[in-house]
């Protein structure tokens, strides 16, 4: 993860860099550093913490810098494994993991160098260090090319004092003139703006920046000649618009994401030969990590029911190591809000070499997933900056659902009616304001439940991955029937338990399992579109949501459940948007 910015042109480069790290902070907030320079001195502010802990660094002086906000993986948390790391005259910033560090750093340490971190990524500044004799490019190539793993690099040697490299293999990188000068940034929110012109790297790619001049290069020395892509500036909005959390701002965009991304599936799919392919999908597996492997489930039970084709999903870090077997008619469907998510891309990169064809499910232009499939189904969420995945989930729902419904149309079956839903999302999280009343009985929980059947165990499942990222309190979503086979354990006087219950022929059969929870003292809270149910003794509280067809009804259900955890997560002092130990975009393996 970490997200790495640089700059070098007229402007001084601290406040540049440090309104750039906000913006990535996203990316992991464990430590962060910038390294500036006037030309002739290079000076380094490091910290643990978050972006704000150098506010006190804006005021350095110099139009060269470079700048790191960290998720720790290589050793602790501390200032001397913050970046910028240092070695001799090589200053750098790095974004992934280096798999061979150990090896390479014993061959360094029998030489008699000497570290100052336990990071994989000093020992690249070694390496380069070794290389350089006089051309800061030509080392960082040649040190690259030792180098197995992920990496998203940003050099400055000061011998060249006017100079950045850059280098991408599996990290994200963008680069391109901007800020009077040349930028460089993990993505394009760090560095977008209106007249600025910028390019993606791809993997085994460098570029050489000076205030004038960007220069892109293979790893043969070739120079490439790129072309500029294009971005939407109100897309990177991460204004708070006077909420107090992303997190919040993010549930209310949902009616509109919704109606955005059933559009934009219809213009993808109109424009496409995607249907051809559809024609000839007899089974699909679908692969994603988090959130978006709960969306999948989803998928499933929507793609089975309306379609009646067979669907398997991965969590995609189990697959990528499995020896899976993709037989033709396979359509591998890849789901990602970052589209950087590391164990999704290599699980994609092996569905491919088995020859599947990929549709992917992304919400982030040019991210890396988009450059690897076959297809791309954009989700219209936005920018989506709260780690815990809101808005992005039911984004990802209306976009499957409506590939659910192209695909029952190829295949001559009908599909329920996915009209209606921005109204229906919008009433929802109105109605879903309530749970606030239920978070007294959550915030001092030893743990808590989410159960349903169908789709609703699907919801159940996120719903509980919602409130433990979050609000840290141990929970578990459960098949409501699996409840009484080991669970029902675990229940206590008190206990919360949530029943998502949408589809009326289970409904009772969820309900036989609240009486089961309730009988041995749990409280029991409902989401449900039956009315009758929310009066019963058993059940303290509970949110009605809008009707709507039971396969689709994750999109609302998970509403409450969202909001659930939101509120849990404030009353707890917790901070929602950047939960302990996550980060939005998970690029390590
Ligand atoms: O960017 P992706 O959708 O690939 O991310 C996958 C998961 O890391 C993500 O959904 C994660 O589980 C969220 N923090 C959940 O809220």
């Amino acid at each position: 993860m970490c997200g790495i910015v640089g700059y070098v042109g007229k402007r001084q480069a601290a406040p540049i860099l440090i309104d750039g790290l906000y913006q990535l902070e996203y990316r992991g907030y464990d430590s962060v550093g910038i390294a500036v320079s006037d030309g002739n001195s290079l000076e380094i502010v490091k910290k643990t913490g978050r972006v704000r802990e150098i506010e006190g660094a804006r005021g350095l002086r110099g139009t060269l810098g470079i700048g790191h906000t960290r998720w720790a993986t290589h050793g602790g948390i501390n200032v001397e494994n913050a970046h910028p790391h240092t070695y001799q005259r090589i200053t750098l910033v790095h974004n992934g993991i280096i798999e061979n560090a150990q090896k390479l750093k014993q061959d360094l340490l029998q030489r008699g160098e000497i570290f100052s971190s336990e990071t994989d990524s000093e020992v690249i500044a070694h390496l380069i260090a070794d290389a350089y004799r006089g051309d800061l490019l030509s080392a960082v190539m040649e040190s690259c090319a030792r180098l197995d793993g992920s990496y998203a690099l940003v050099v400055f040697c000061e011998d060249e004092p006017r100079k950045l490299v850059c280098a991408r293999m599996r990290s994200p990188l963008v680069v391109g003139t901007g800020k009077g000068g040349a930028v460089v940034a993990s993505d394009l929110s760090a560095v977008a703006e209106k007249d600025a012109t910028l390019y993606s790297l791809n993997d085994g790619e460098f570029a050489q920046l000076s205030e004038t001049e960007i220069d892109f290069y293979r790893s043969s020395g070739d120079k490439i000649n790129k072309f500029p892509i294009a971005f939407d500036l109100e897309e990177g909005n991460s204004d708070l618009k006077g909420y107090r959390h992303y997190m919040r701002k993010e549930i209310d965009e949902i009616p509109d994401v919704l109606r955005l991304s059933r559009q934009k599936f219809d213009e993808n799919f109109r424009n496409s030969d995607f249907c051809k392919v559809l024609c000839q999908t007899e089974y699909i597996h679908i692969i994603a990590c988090g959130t978006a492997y709960h969306s999948g489930l989803c998928a499933k039970t929507a793609i089975e029911r309306i379609c009646r084709i067979p669907v398997e999903v991965h969590v995609a870090s189990e697959f990528r190591d499995s020896d899976p077997i993709l037989q033709s008619g396979t359509l591998v469907i890849a789901i990602s809000q970052s589209g950087e998510t590391a164990d999704t891309i290599a699980a994609v990169r092996l569905a491919k070499r088995k020859g599947a064809y990929i549709a992917a499910v992304v919400n982030v232009k040019y991210s890396s997933l988009t450059r690897l499939a076959d297809t791309v189904l954009y989700t219209q969420a936005g920018r989506e900056v709260a780690v815990a995945a809101t808005k992005s989930f039911n984004a990802q729902l209306m976009t499957l659902y409506s590939f659910a419904e192209a695909l029952a149309a190829v295949k001559g079956r009908r599909a329920p009616s996915l009209n209606g839903f921005e109204r229906k999302a919008l009433r929802t999280i109105s109605l879903s304001e309530s749970v606030q009343s239920w978070v007294p009985y959550f915030v001092g929980a030893k743990s808590a439940y989410f159960i349903g059947r169908g789709e609703d165990m699907c919801t159940a499942l996120e719903g509980s991955l919602k409130l433990k990222e979050i609000s840290y309190l141990p929970s578990e979503g459960y098949a409501a029937g699996e409840l009484k086979h080991g669970t029902l354990a675990l229940i206590e006087p008190y206990t919360p338990v949530v029943a998502i219950v949408t589809r009326r022929e289970i409904a009772q059969k969820t309900m036989n399992a609240v009486h089961e929870a309730y009988s041995r003292g749990a409280t029991i809270f409902l989401v449900t579109c039956f009315e009758e149910y929310c009066g019963m003794d058993e059940v303290k509280a509970s949110v009605l949501i809008p009707k709507c067809p039971p396969v689709f009804s994750p999109v609302l259900s998970a509403i409450p459940l969202q909001l659930l955890a939101y509120y849990t997560s404030v009353a707890r002092g917790n901070d929602p948007d950047k939960p302990r130990n996550l980060a939005k975009s998970v690029t390590v393996e």
